[in-house]
């Protein structure tokens, strides 16, 4: 079976109801990076922080995945598909995706702040100031914040190299290592690039631009993918 990767970022949530991070009212339009995302502001005002996690986790449990999310489950009647995502929601989970792989963590995870190791799953939307680890440590969503690393990289890069073929939806493609990754894909492996602002990747060839909203650009590709071969 051909080896699918696909790169997601926030734009495949988008019709789902999930902001992006940086369109018009985006995210970082309405809230200031070092305030909510980053060690410092943990440090500095964790309130803030969780609140800002916890809307996010509540939204979460209100939305459901999109025409976006459900075409990619079916390239997995033919294709070997993993999706690389820099999504902390569970949509592609939700859809019956099988192998995601998220790079800049997970939303309905947190994780003890004495050993990152210790990973639990909540299955509310509420994270509280005195929410405590088997260490007694508090507890603190499983995100990757700005200025932290991101180890789900390596193995995002060894899935990349594998590729047949490479699709990217739905980011603006401004974040690295995460953009960095289609550098890693063959050279003459066919590269799609579905978003309303999809661009030439400067020094990336076999790019096929498809400057359309995920609900529809994805399903025209999967179709076309999935009658090809
Ligand atoms: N379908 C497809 N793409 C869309 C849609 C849609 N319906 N709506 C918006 N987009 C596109 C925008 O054109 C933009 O290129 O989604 C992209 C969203 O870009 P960003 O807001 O920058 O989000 P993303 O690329 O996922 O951000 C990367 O940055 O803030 C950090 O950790 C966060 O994972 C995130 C990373």
């Amino acid at each position: 079976m051909k080896k699918i990767v696909i790169l997601t970022g926030a734009g495949i949530s988008a019709e789902s109801g999930v902001s992006t991070f940086r369109d018009s009212n985006g995210l970082w339009r309405n809230n200031r990076i070092e305030e909510v995302a980053s060690p410092i502001a943990w440090e500095n005002n964790r309130e803030l922080v969780l609140e800002f996690y916890n809307q996010r986790r509540k939204q979460l449990f209100e939305v459901e995945p999109n025409d976006g999310h459900k075409w990619l489950v079916k390239l997995e009647q033919q294709y070997d598909v993993q999706i690389i995502t820099q999504n902390v929601d569970d949509l592609h989970e939700r859809a019956g995706s099988s192998n995601i792989l998220h790079l800049h963590g997970e939303l309905k995870k947190v994780r003890s702040t004495r050993d990152p190791e210790l990973i639990y799953t909540l299955d509310h939307w509420e994270l509280k100031d005195g929410d405590k680890c088997e260490l007694g440590s508090q507890l603190r969503p499983h995100i990757v914040w700005f200025g932290e690393s991101v180890p789900m990289i390596e193995p995002a890069v060894s899935v990349v190299t594998g590729a047949d073929i490479f699709i990217v939806i739905g980011t603006s493609m401004v974040v690295y290592p995460a953009a960095s990754l289609i550098n890693y894909v063959n050279t003459e492996v066919p590269k799609y690039y579905i978003d309303p602002k999809a661009f030439s990747v400067p020094g990336i060839s076999n790019l096929s631009i498809i400057a359309e909203k995920a609900g529809t650009g994805v399903p025209k590709l999967v179709k076309r993918l999935l009658k090809s071969e």
